[in-house]
C-alpha cells in the first residue's frame, strides 16, 4: 500500500526567543522516522515521510496514500494531537492508532482521570489547580506530586515535583506556571515501582461501555495483544532523580535506558494490569496501539496506579518504551510497525486493489 508517514520532526518545529529548552522533546527524530519507513517498505509498502501541519492539506491531495501512519504530537493549542486525525478526516484519508476525541482525551491528564474515575479504575487522587494560591481540597494528604496536565515526555516532571508540605507545593506550582500556561495536576504521590503495559490491537466487543463487574480478563480484552510489562530499573539512576522517570531520564540519560523487561512481576500481577490496561484503552477509545503507565504502590502490597495512557506511545526502536517491550516479546521493530498498520487496515476494512470513495 501507498503509506504516508505523518509525525512531527523536532527539526522542522518553530524555534523562538526565550523558548523552554523541553518545548519540543516529545517531537520525533529523524532516525525514528526512518526506521517506521523501513519497517514498512520491508513490509511491501511504499512509505513517504509528510510534515503533520498545514501543509498536509495540499501533499495528501498530491501523494494520495491509501492510509497514513499517524504519531503526529502537534504544536500548538489544548488538543493539538487530535489536528492531524481530524485534518485526515476532513480529507477522507484511513489512518492508524486513535481518533481525535482520544487523542484531546489521554492528552489532558485530569480529563482522562475523570473517565477512569467514573468508571472505578485506579488512579491517584488528584486536583488540578488554575493558579499557584488555590486551597488544597481536603482529601489530598501530602506527599503529592506536581505535573503539567497536557505535556508528555517527563516535561515539568522532576525529583521536585515531589512536595511534602505546603511550602514546597506552592513553590513547585509557580515554577510549573511560569514555564507552562495551563492547569497544572497535583496528585498523590505514589511511591513504588514504575511499570508500563504496551499492546496492540481492537477491541472485538463493544467499547465505552460499563466495564463488566467481573474481573475475567478476557471478557474485555479479546482482540487485543499485551506486550510484557516493562518496568524502569529505578536504582541504577543517580538519587537525585527521586526515584521517578523523571524528564531527564527520558531525553539526556535516553540512550542509557535501564529496564527490565519483562518486569519480574509474579504473574497474577501481570494479569491484574493487563486487565487494567485493557479497560483503560476500552473506556478512552482507542485504536490500535497505546501503552498505560502504572505505579505500584509500596505501601499498599503493590497495589497498581493507572497514571496515564499514552495512545501515540514512542517509536524511537533503540530507547522506546513500546518496541523494547515488543523486542522482550520476540517481535522485531519490523513487525510491530506493520501489526500497527494491519491493525488499521482491518479496522477500515482496507483491501490493497479496493479504490477509496471520492
Ligand atoms: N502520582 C504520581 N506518583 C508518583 N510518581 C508519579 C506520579 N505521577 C507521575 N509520576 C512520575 O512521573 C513520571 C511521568 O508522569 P506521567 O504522568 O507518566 O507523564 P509523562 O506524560 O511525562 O510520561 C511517571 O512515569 C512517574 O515516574
Ligand atoms: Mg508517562
Amino acid at each position: 500500500m501507498r503509506v504516508a508517514v505523518l509525525a512531527n520532526l523536532q527539526k522542522n518545529a518553530p524555534t523562538w526567543p526565550g523558548m523552554p529548552a523541553d518545548r519540543w522533546d516529545d517531537l520525533d527524530s529523524e532516525e525514528t522516522i526512518q526506521a517506521i519507513i523501513d519497517a514498512l517498505a520491508s513490509g511491501g509498502h511504499e512509505a513517504t515521510f509528510l510534515e503533520g501541519d498545514l501543509t498536509l492539506f495540499e501533499t495528501l491531495p498530491k501523494l494520495k496514500p491509501d492510509i497514513c501512519f499517524n504519531i503526529c504530537e502537534g504544536h500548538w493549542g489544548d488538543s493539538r494531537e487530535a489536528q492531524v486525525p481530524a485534518i485526515l478526516e476532513m480529507l477522507r484519508v484511513p489512518y492508524t492508532a486513535s481518533g481525535p476525541l482520544t487523542l484531546a482525551l489521554a492528552l489532558d491528564k485530569p480529563m482522562t482521570k475523570r473517565v477512569l474515575w467514573y468508571h472505578s479504575l485506579p488512579t491517584p487522587v488528584f486536583q488540578t489547580f488554575e493558579r499557584a494560591h488555590e486551597p488544597l481540597d481536603p482529601d489530598m494528604a501530602f506527599p503529592l506530586f506536581v505535573k503539567p496536565s497536557r505535556e508528555g515526555t517527563g516535561m515539568g516532571v522532576t525529583a521536585d515535583s515531589i512536595v511534602h508540605n505546603e511550602a514546597q507545593l506552592r513553590a513547585q506550582l509557580h515554577r510549573q506556571f511560569e514555564i507552562y500556561d495551563q492547569p497544572i495536576l497535583v496528585e498523590h504521590f505514589i511511591e513504588g515501582r514504575e511499570v508500563t503495559v504496551g499492546m496492540v490491537g481492537n477491541l472485538t466487543t463493544p467499547v465505552a461501555r460499563r466495564l463488566p463487574d467481573d474481573r475475567e480478563a478476557r471478557r474485555i480484552s479479546r482482540g487485543l495483544h499485551f506486550f510484557p510489562p516493562l518496568e524502569v530499573d529505578m536504582s541504577r539512576y543517580p538519587a537525585e532523580e527521586g526515584g521517578i522517570y523523571t524528564s531527564r531520564i527520558k531525553t539526556e540519560l535516553v540512550h542509557t535506558f535501564h529496564y527490565l523487561c519483562p518486569a519480574p512481576l509474579p504473574e497474577e500481577t501481570v494479569q491484574a494490569l493487563n486487565w487494567l490496561a485493557a479497560a483503560t484503552f476500552r473506556v478512552t477509545g482507542c485504536f490500535d496501539v497505546g501503552r498505560i503507565d502504572f505505579r505500584l504502590d509500596a505501601h499498599d502490597n503493590n497495589k497498581p496506579y493507572i497514571l496515564e495512557i499514552n495512545p501515540l506511545p514512542g517509536l524511537n526502536p533503540g530507547y522506546s518504551d513500546l518496541p523494547l517491550e515488543a523486542q522482550a516479546d520476540g517481535w522485531s521493530f519490523e513487525q510491530l510497525i506493520i501489526r500497527i498498520l494491519e491493525e488499521a487496515i482491518e479496522r477500515y476494512d482496507l483491501e490493497e486493489s479496493d479504490p477509496r470513495p471520492a
